[in-house]
């Protein structure tokens, strides 16, 4: 057996064969955070779909065993492993999408922000790689508070001079996955028939479900409008308490941050009309990020729609929320700009 740079085991067998699949049209793909929860399902998933022809995964565990395992489906994207701070360099060259699911989830009684101290870090020296090795990667985070490592990427892909707004975004798909899913159980309809914009950010109250602009149109009562709001901001919350102190959503995340991934690459291969909310640098509202719907392109984030019209409930809910995502978008912000 031989050991390659990335520390996978390969026979020479195998080898020619990844050599030869090496060319396979398609793009290439590197999930940060690739060993954990999220990362593993969500690597099986990119390794399943034909646009991916490369898929790197890099964490500071286990991707040697991760990789060996992915590498036996028998699907013709390529996949490497790569293990450690020293090989975030070669995980990351030339990519096209980089999905950051790296760092710790919560447990039972905390909030997102009490992530902060560990996954700031994190997220700042993966950002740090990306703005090094493959500054024009559209790039999907997340770590969370997602209403923070977005402005802390945003931070340090600036001071990289790296940085194209239109590139990164915080991945909310999560959120609408919820709210369609719990709305279509209110409607008695297929959920996936159902479409709620999610708008604001990604935590309790700036978690903002738009019902009124509901598609298909439903009328709902002041009942449903508040138990659908609470479901759709504490999802997190809710299988956080179920898992018990073992974490938190990993395979819906896996899934959603598929989806949205997906999305990412048919903009990029040039399909059009294709609109996802996500949170981005963003004009829509006084905040410099907010999660809304976005149309994507080849280059990324290329138009955010406004909010379209809210009834009062929304507006009410929009400006409670005031407090709480500009605090976190300053935590990120201020936490670049401090000395390390
Ligand atoms: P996990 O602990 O199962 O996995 C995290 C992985 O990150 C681990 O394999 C760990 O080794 C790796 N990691 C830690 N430090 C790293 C570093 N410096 N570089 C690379 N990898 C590193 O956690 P999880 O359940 O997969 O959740 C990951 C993150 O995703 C958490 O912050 C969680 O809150 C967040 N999350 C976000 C959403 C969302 O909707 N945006 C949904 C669910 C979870
Ligand atoms: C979620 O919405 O499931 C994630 O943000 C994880 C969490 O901590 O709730």
């Amino acid at each position: 057996m031989l050991s390659s740079p990335q520390g996978l085991q390969m026979g020479g067998v195998e080898r020619e064969l990844t050599r030869a699949r090496g060319a396979a049209p398609g793009f290439k793909v590197a999930v940060l955070g690739a060993a954990g929860g999220i990362g593993q399902p969500l690597s099986l998933l990119l390794k399943m779909n034909p646009l991916v022809s490369t898929l790197h995964l890099y964490d500071v565990f286990n991707t040697p065993g991760v990789t060996a395992d992915l590498s036996h489906t028998n699907t013709s994207a390529v996949v490497r492993g790569y293990l450690g701070k020293d090989q975030l360099g070669p995980a990351l060259d030339g990519m096209d999408l980089v999905i950051i699911p790296a760092g710790v989830p919560r447990k039972p009684g905390m909030t997102r922000d009490d992530l902060f101290n560990i996954n700031a870090g994190i997220v700042r020296t993966l950002i740090e790689g990306v703005a090094k090795h493959c500054p024009q990667a559209i790039i999907n985070i997340i770590s969370n508070p997602v209403n923070s490592t977005v402005p802390i990427a945003a931070e340090v892909l600036k001071i990289a001079g790296v940085y194209d707004p239109r590139r990164l975004f915080g991945v909310t798909t999560l959120d609408v996955m919820r709210a369609n899913t719990f709305v279509a159980e209110v409607i008695g309809v297929d959920p996936k028939e159902v479409n709620v914009p999610v708008v604001g950010g990604h935590a309790g109250i700036t978690i903002l479900p738009l019902l009124s602009q509901t598609s298909p149109l439903f009328s709902f009562n002041s009942k449903e409008v508040e138990y659908l709001t609470n479901r759709i901001q504490n999802g997190g919350t809710e299988v956080v308490e179920a898992k018990a102190g073992t974490g938190s959503a990993t395979l819906s995340m896996a899934y959603a941050a598929a989806k949205f991934g997906e999305a990412c690459l048919r903009a990029l291969q040039g399909e059009t009309g294709i609109v996802e909310c996500a949170y981005v640098a963003s004009e829509v509202t006084e905040f410099p990020f907010f999660a809304s719907k976005v149309q994507l392109g080849r280059t990324g984030a290329e138009e955010i729609f406004p909010l379209g019209p809210l009834n009062s409930f929304e507006r009410e809910a929009l400006e409670k929320m005031k407090g709480e995502l500009q605090g976190s978008i300053e935590k990120g912000v201020n936490f670049v700009h401090k000395p390390k």
